[in-house]
């Protein structure tokens, strides 16, 4: 079995870490049993997570913190809501959790957005630990404190910049993955293949079909190098000023399209789709090369299954856009690509060019 590794995430004035591969779980005792960590614990997990791991969660509970309770959410983007925060207010409230209370979200990008955030505001902040349990959480969400709620269809239009104590990431619970949730992994894995280095890049694209079975040395090599560089780059910009904004490259499209279909799509699968977009837009705008275009969109396409997006309503697109966070004045500003490794940020975009973005990119799919 191979050793769990350690990265950790230095700020401007703490630092915590992350702990990553098999059953890195069981280090939440060693994490938490550090005088500066409260033993009132609110585990939220939801009811996928319930029917395979609940055993284990409980496990890793044993006879050590002096209050716990296990909050389950209904699974899905639905549960990042107003109505179910406060109903963890209440729960917090009615059972009698104070300050001295740590939070710790066991689950996808759903569980650690909602988590983060009812940590981040209930009396005015309280201790959280992230376990993420899809790839996606592994390699992007639990990492940088980003927490928040949808608002009117509007993607995580409510939150806050909140960091953990700690993130555990446990490989092990990516055994039970289903395809769809590994899909939508892959898609924050091909965001980080573009924005990294060009090594990397080839990396994830010779295993790809290693990465699609779930092979266990390529799963660790990519969590760990994803989460090495988010790091650094949370790290130097947490407050996304500046550097930061590359992470979001491919997603001022894809939140556009979560929106536009009732996110009926999976986040990672609208990355993905909003990165071909993202490409197409860097071509019409001159940065990024016919023949650089091809190879990438032809490399896009090991991943097999992604949805199309003919339901989709590009004014409705268009609309939800003009409200995006990346925005200034009434301006679309998008996060762009001149190379693998080579992001240009806040560039305008007409809306001729975004609708033609949109459209090639729906009949790239469509083929
Ligand atoms: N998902 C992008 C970020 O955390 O900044």
């Amino acid at each position: 079995m191979l050793k769990n590794q350690r990265i950790s995430l230095n700020l401007q004035d703490s630092s915590y870490p992350v702990i990553i591969g098999s059953n890195s779980l069981k280090s939440l005792k060693n994490v938490t049993g550090k005088q500066n960590f409260y033993k009132n614990i609110f585990v939220i997990i939801d009811e996928n997570v319930k029917k395979h791991f609940f055993q284990k969660i409980q496990n890793s509970l044993k006879s050590f913190f002096t209050k716990k309770c296990i909050y389950i959410l209904k699974q899905g983007e639905t549960s990042k809501s107003y109505p179910e925060l406060n109903k963890i207010y209440k729960v917090l409230i009615e059972k009698k959790y104070g300050r001295d209370s740590l939070v710790l979200a066991i689950g996808g990008g759903v569980t650690g957005d909602l988590a983060g955030y009812a940590a981040s505001t209930y009396m005015r902040g309280i201790q959280l630990i992230h376990v993420p349990t899809t790839l996606l959480a592994d390699v992007d969400s639990s990492i940088g404190g980003k927490t928040g709620i949808n608002f009117e269809k509007r993607k995580n239009m409510i939150g806050t910049f909140y960091q953990p104590q700690a993130v555990l990431i446990d490989t092990d619970f990516l055994h039970t993955l289903p395809q769809n949730e590994l899909i939508s992994g892959i898609g924050e894995v091909v965001k980080y293949a573009f924005i990294i280095t060009p090594n990397f890049y080839k990396y994830i694209f010779d295993n790809f079909d290693r990465l699609l079975k779930k092979d266990k040395a390529v799963l660790n090599k990519i969590i760990f190098e994803s989460v090495l560089f988010k790091s650094s780059v949370v790290g130097r910009d947490e407050k996304e000023t500046g550097l930061r904004k590359i992470l979001n490259f491919g997603h001022t499209f894809a939140h556009a399209y979560e929106s536009g279909l009732n996110f009926k799509i999976k986040h990672g699968e609208a990355v993905i789709t909003g990165i071909i977009s993202a490409l197409y837009l860097s071509n019409i705008k001159g940065f990024l090369n016919n023949k650089k275009l091809r190879q990438f969109l032809s490399d896009i396409k090991q991943v097999k299954k992604i949805s199309t997006l003919k339901n989709l309503n590009t004014e409705f697109v268009l609309s939800i856009m003009k409200n995006d966070k990346k925005n200034k004045a009434d301006t679309i500003r998008f996060i762009l690509l001149k190379d693998i490794g080579q992001v240009v940020t806040d560039v305008e975009a007409t809306r001729n060019d975004i609708i033609k973005s949109v459209l090639l990119t729906k009949n790239f799919l469509n083929n």
